[in-house]
């Protein structure tokens, strides 16, 4: 599975019957193009595909339904879940991981397909040890935060519509030659702040990662004014961590005595048709999920590394971190003298 040529199945082997999926935790685009190519990798393959509704809460209130080919007709291009996510509280409960084991156990369901972000693949592999059912993970976050993988799903689409959003906000700025603080997603990580800041040539960024002093960033843009530059943009990742835009705004207004526009982009990063990235990826690794039940493996993330669709053990994947490369930030303010 690992040399990247190789990611459709041969379909032989020992197959499961029945297996079910579920979409987990904060909604990302490309998770239904996610959905669509398990259910087909798998009736290709002559195995059953249960859906259920809402996440793990699905799991434990029996909200099945059965997916065949038509279930994932014309999806490949819509945002958001059509089985529907939560962020469920009750499944932290060894009560409720057992109800959803039972659930499982009596529609004779063989392995579990968790399509959702690091949050959903902890559950996942608590879930997995406890109960004995073998459980893949398809990383699917907008954050980009899921060890086991360079890329999860959701997260191009979000990068690429925060940047359509920065593109506006630049024109306005530059008529205007003012400065524009605009907040993205990412509470606890600055993945899409720090692609961002990149692609939109921002001023300055921060990110929840690395500690940032706000007299430097003012210091920065306050030069950059004086050495006549028209517009800026300073991108601040969302959250208690950072402390969010406001603040920043606040001390940009009082340095520069102008006042600095605040946008705050949110949820509309989560919606939206996926880009061209986002589909392929989803379509490869949900067929890598289905190939990977088919080979036997060991419960697994199906993540994507260096180009290659990869499966990394979940034990494995839950102890890796993903770490922001600090240059990069460096890079933000080398590009934007
Ligand atoms: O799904 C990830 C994410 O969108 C983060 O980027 C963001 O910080 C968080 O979820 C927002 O969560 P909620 O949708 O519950 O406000």
């Amino acid at each position: 599975m690992d040399d990247g040529n190789n990611e459709s199945s041969d379909l032989t082997g020992s197959r499961p019957r029945r297996i079910a999926i579920i979409t987990a935790g904060g909604d990302a685009p490309g998770m239904n193009a996610a959905i669509r190519a398990v259910v087909r990798s798998a009736t290709v393959a002559g195995i059953e595909v249960i859906g259920f509704r809402r996440g793990y809460e699905g799991l434990i209130r029996d909200l099945a339904e059965p997916l065949g080919s038509r279930s994932v007709a014309n999806v490949i291009q819509r945002g958001g879940t059509f089985l529907e996510t939560s962020r469920s509280v009750e499944f932290r409960t060894p009560a409720a991981r057992g109800l959803a084991a039972r659930n499982l156990k009596r529609h004779q369901i063989e392995a579990l397909i968790v399509v959702g972000g690091e949050g959903s693949m902890i559950g996942a592999t608590i879930f997995g040890a406890e109960t004995g059912i073998p459980v893949f993970v398809i990383p699917a976050s907008i954050d980009n935060d899921i060890p086991g993988t360079d890329y999860s799903i959701g997260f191009d689409t979000a990068v690429n519509t925060a940047l359509d959003a920065i593109d506006r906000i630049r024109d306005t700025a530059f008529a205007y030659e003012r400065v524009f603080c605009v907040e993205v997603m990412g509470r606890d990580s600055g993945f899409i702040a720090l692609a961002v800041a990149l692609g939109a040539g921002a001023k300055a960024v921060v990110v929840p990662e690395i500690p940032f002093n706000l007299d430097d960033i003012c210091d920065r843009v306050e030069d950059s004014h004086r050495r006549g530059k028209r517009s800026t943009i300073v991108v601040v990742s969302e959250g208690p961590r950072t402390g969010g835009v406001i603040p920043v705004a606040e001390a940009l207004t009082a340095r520069l005595h102008m006042q600095a526009r605040v946008v705050v982009i949110g949820h509309v990063q989560r919606g939206g048709a996926p880009t061209a990235r986002d589909r392929l990826l989803a379509s490869r690794m949900g067929a890598g999920a289905v190939k990977a039940i088919l080979d036997g493996a060991v419960p697994s993330l199906i993540g994507e590394e260096r180009g290659a669709i990869v499966c990394v053990p979940l034990g494995e994947a839950v102890n890796r971190r993903r770490l922001l490369d600090p240059l990069l930030i460096d890079l933000v303010h080398q590009l934007s003298t």
